[in-house]
């Protein structure tokens, strides 16, 4: 696919899950769309994959909780209609290393209780008698058995397959805008022209040229993850183990993700000893059997985060410009909600009230 002569309804900038997703349901409603992506996997390539709006809701987060349910309530369906998503509807144990833990995991249970969710509360022998890997030495769990996961690389190769249009290799380096209106996506082999635009880049949407005024901010948050697997097989734990600096996600088939740093070191995605060490040390204390297993992959991503920790989906402020970025620790999670709010957004509806924290509108003027 080359040069000006392409022309679409809807182009996305990016070929995430949230990109591709966002095609994939635009598509669905009759739109020509082309994805547009320079191959360099985001950090989707790096997530776990935990759809965790319940167990990682804190105090004060209502917005990211609505979007997040709004999502997790749609993620069987997405996946239903998708071949081999790599979807788990397994649950997820908070689990409480010492005491001072314990009392936080009790004030977080009675929260998250107060708001509905199924939240239920494990002595320590009852967590081991779930998860008999856990260490001797835990002092509370809460089973929260709402809270699966996917794949995020099975996912984008799931999606990969929905969409008709996708421009590999293919760099974005700015929007083509002409007076209030968007036009099309310049890159270096030529320009895809199309009447609406959106942006789906993650952090890179902060490297994306655009006038000032159009940007949403956006700011690399780095998370280091190992990769790991158990020569033994599967087993080790059935459930999504998280303490409080550490989750632990099983795959099913004896591979793990360990994730995962939070760091503001601007673009830097190098693995350090010492990312590895904390998470290594943070994990072992409630499953100490992980220093059995083989490590397959280091790696670092770089989340987007937006000042408000919320997402970016909607209009922009210029014509033609459309918003699916900044979902900071929640990228795959809120991926089937931002699919389908794009597509709505794109058709002419408006965001619906509860959709509206994340209104990229909230920026206008804002800069990173
Ligand atoms: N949602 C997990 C993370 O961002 O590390």
């Amino acid at each position: 696919m080359s040069s000006q002569s392409e022309s679409f309804d809807v182009a996305v900038v990016g070929g995430g899950p949230i990109g591709l997703a966002c095609a994939w349901k635009a598509e669905e409603r009759g739109a020509r769309v082309v994805v547009i992506d320079a191959g360099e996997p985001g950090a989707w390539h790096v997530a776990a994959g935990m759809l965790a709006p319940t167990s990682e809701v804190d105090f004060g987060e209502h917005a990211q909780l609505q979007l997040g349910l709004e999502s997790a309530r749609r993620y069987e369906a997405f996946c239903d209609a998708l071949e081999e998503p790599g979807y788990r509807r397994v649950g997820t144990l908070c689990v409480a290393r010492d005491r001072d833990e314990a009392e936080a995991l009790d004030r977080l249970a009675e929260f998250r209780r107060g708001l509905g969710l199924p939240v239920e509360r494990l002595r320590p022998s009852q967590a081991r008698r779930l998860e008999p890997a856990l260490a001797p030495t835990v002092r509370l769990a809460l089973d929260i058995a709402s809270d699966h996961s996917v794949d995020p690389r099975m996912l984008v190769a799931a999606l990969r397959r929905k969409v008709t249009h996708i421009w590999d290799a293919a760099r974005a380096t700015a929007l083509k805008v002409e007076g209030d209106r968007v036009t099309g996506v310049i890159t270096p082999e030529g320009t895809v022209l199309a009447d609406q635009v959106v942006v789906a880049t993650g952090v890179d949407s902060a490297r994306l040229g655009m006038p000032d005024a159009a940007r949403v901010p956006v700011r690399p948050v780095k998370g280091q993850v190992l990769r790991l697997r158990d020569p033994a097989g599967p087993g080790l734990v059935e459930r999504t183990i998280r303490g409080a600096d550490a989750y632990f996600v099983p795959r099913g088939d004896g591979r793990y993700v360990l994730g995962a740093t939070m760091e503001e070191r601007g673009w830097d995605v190098q693995p350090t000893a010492g990312g590895v060490y904390e998470l290594l040390r943070d994990l072992s204390e409630l499953v100490p059997g992980i220093f059995e297993l083989e490590i397959e992959e280091l790696i670092a991503g770089l989340r987007p985060a937006t000042p408000d920790n919320l997402p970016a989906i909607g209009p922009g402020t210029l014509d033609g410009l459309v918003w699916a970025t900044g979902h900071f620790r929640n990228g795959i999670l809120l991926t089937p909600v931002t699919a389908d709010l794009v597509a709505g957004v794109l058709a002419g509806e408006s965001l619906p009230d509860w959709a509206q924290p994340a209104n990229p509108q909230r920026f206008a003027g804002v800069t990173a």
